[in-house]
């Protein structure tokens, strides 16, 4: 084949989902070695697309061309068996299988006729050696680990499948920093070697850094092709919203000063010495009314199981949790009825996928909302306000939340603690898989809860998340608080030095 010709097109592509055009007129071409990345606002039809790509979804208007031929896909084994493979958005792990089964599910080498454990063993290493994580051990269960590792298993599985187009939707949301960085690099070799990758992501920095071209949708219309060299972040945002927008990333760059103005306001929540064998170890901090603090560490620091701990989802084995001075009791229906809410790091976790908005924004509240008998017209009022407040679209409260974006799955996340506010607000990742827009909205919501006198403990690995929101930033490594940045002014650089430096010191 010659190289100036794509591997893939998509010529005139619509898609409808009842009344919801997700997508219009798409014209989209991908090039043999090429990284083409795509970007646009939650709900843009970025995911949509790449679902027609891979299989996923095989009824759409329009033409699909493989190498100069026109191909109509059937289910992801047909893209599969073709090269394609996709790296989806919302992971599609088995967590009770190990590291190893999860990276060649439905494709385990065999051997004789029965999977040749050693070779799938040996295999899943190497792969994850060469995304730089050879800390995990392949025969555990998946579960065992963290979200990044789930996300790297997923990635894994892609890269050994030997398709020569992989497509991935957000495939950084839950890794670290460094992890990032390897993932980038591993991109830039697969094009190397004449792979195809089409890559989302709401970084736009990764994006401008990883790919050649960069389409842009808005409203599920292509707004642009760019060549990514000859474009910056400025203008893909412009692209992306259809006007200049004010810039949050742009604060932290140039450092910010983190003041403690609430050093004297009434402790909240006051963790004594809190320890959990292979979590966190004598983790002990105040968080005062009307407070903003940011707990910022690498995956698998123990910042994640902290956030699980004082919602009640598991008992550490030494030390006391405080909220007004009184210990809370075990379990998340004691904490959410003495006013603990709680977001977790995986949407999915947290919602239920199949049920409309509304019974997913009202659960905690029931007793309140409807008593014995269910309320559905109070439930989906109720709803209705929050929804609109955290601007999820479509701002339909009977719609199911498996047909929402990503992005907008997140909000009604967190849509559901503003019914009733909060003492105590801990929310883990609120902003991943959100786009610019989106983002800014979720801060101003945690600024105008503490305004209110919430005690917000914001969680996250995203350094420009806590950066762009806490008063005073808490670096966890290893289990343990390693840092405190009150009063100061704080990089991106310091915090990633704070919370890897020591993990070098204690290895
Ligand atoms: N299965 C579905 N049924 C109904 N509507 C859907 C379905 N899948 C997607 N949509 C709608 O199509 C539109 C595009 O969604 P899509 O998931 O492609 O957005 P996205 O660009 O990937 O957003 P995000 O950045 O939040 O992941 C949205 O309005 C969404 O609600
Ligand atoms: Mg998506």
């Amino acid at each position: 084949m010659d190289t100036t010709s794509p591997l893939l097109e998509l010529r005139n592509v619509a898609k409808q989902f009842g009344g919801i055009q997700a997508l219009v007129g798409i014209d989209f071409d991908v090039r043999p070695g090429e990284v083409h990345a795509l970007v646009g606002e939650n709900g843009a039809g970025k995911s949509t697309m790449m679902k027609i790509l891979a299989g996923v979804i095989p009824e759409y208007e329009g033409t699909m061309v493989w190498k100069g031929r026109p191909v109509r896909l059937r289910n992801p084994r047909h893209a599969l068996d073709l090269g394609i493979a996709m790296i989806h958005q919302e992971l599609s792990v088995m967590p009770e299988l190990t590291v190893a089964e999860n990276i060649f599910l439905g494709r385990q080498p065999l051997r004789a006729g029965t999977v040749d454990w050693a070779r799938m063993f040996r295999e899943a290493e190497a792969v994850l050696a060469e995304l730089g994580f050879d800390h995990v051990n392949v025969r555990e269960p998946l579960e065992r680990y963290p979200l990044g590792v789930h996300q790297l298993s997923e990635i894994a599985r892609a890269l050994t499948s030997g398709a020569e187009l992989i497509i991935m939707d957000e495939p950084t949301s839950a890794l670290s920093p460094m992890e990032t960085r390897h993932l980038l690099e591993l991109t830039r070799e697969l094009a190397a070697t004449g792979k195809s990758v089409v890559y989302i992501s709401h970084f736009l920095e990764e994006v401008t850094w990883v790919a050649d071209r960069v389409t842009v949708l808005r409203d599920g219309r292509k707004i642009a092709t760019l060549e990514a060299r000859k474009t910056d972040k400025q203008e893909l945002v412009r692209l992306m919203l259809g006007k200049e927008a004010a810039f949050f990333e742009e604060s932290y760059m140039s450092g910010r000063d983190v003041e403690d103005p609430h050093a004297g306001a009434r402790p909240v929540l006051t963790l004594e010495r809190l320890t959990r064998p292979r979590a966190f170890s004598d983790v002990s901090f105040t968080l005062h009314a009307g407070e903003i603090l940011g707990l910022y560490g690498l995956i698998g620091s123990g910042h994640f199981e902290l956030g699980e701990a004082i919602y009640g989802l598991h008992r550490p084995t030494a030390g006391r949790i405080l909220l007004e001075g009184q210990p809370v009791p075990a379990g998340p229906r004691r904490a959410i009825d003495r006013g603990v809410a709680y977001v977790p790091p995986s949407r999915r976790s947290g919602l239920f996928l199949e049920k409309p908005i509304y019974q997913n924004v009202t659960l905690p509240w029931l007793a309140q909302i409807s008593g014995l008998v269910p309320q559905v017209p109070k439930e989906v009022r109720v709803t209705d306000e929050v929804i609109r407040r955290v601007g999820v679209r479509p701002p339909d409260p009977q719609k199911e939340v498996l047909y929402l974006s990503g992005g907008n799955q997140q909000k009604v996340a967190i849509a559901r603690w503003l019914v009733r506010p909060p003492k105590v607000f801990v929310v883990s990742e609120p902003t991943r898989g959100m786009d610019v827009g989106a983002k800014e909205e979720v801060m101003k919501i945690l600024h105008e809860l503490s305004e209110a006198g919430v005690a917000v403990l914001l969680i996250s690995s995203e350094p420009e998340t806590v950066l762009a929101a806490s008063e005073r930033i808490l670096v966890m490594a290893k289990g343990r608080i390693v840092r405190e940045f009150v009063g100061e002014t704080v990089t991106k650089e310091q915090l990633l030095h704070a919370a890897s430096g020591e993990l070098a010191e204690a290895r």
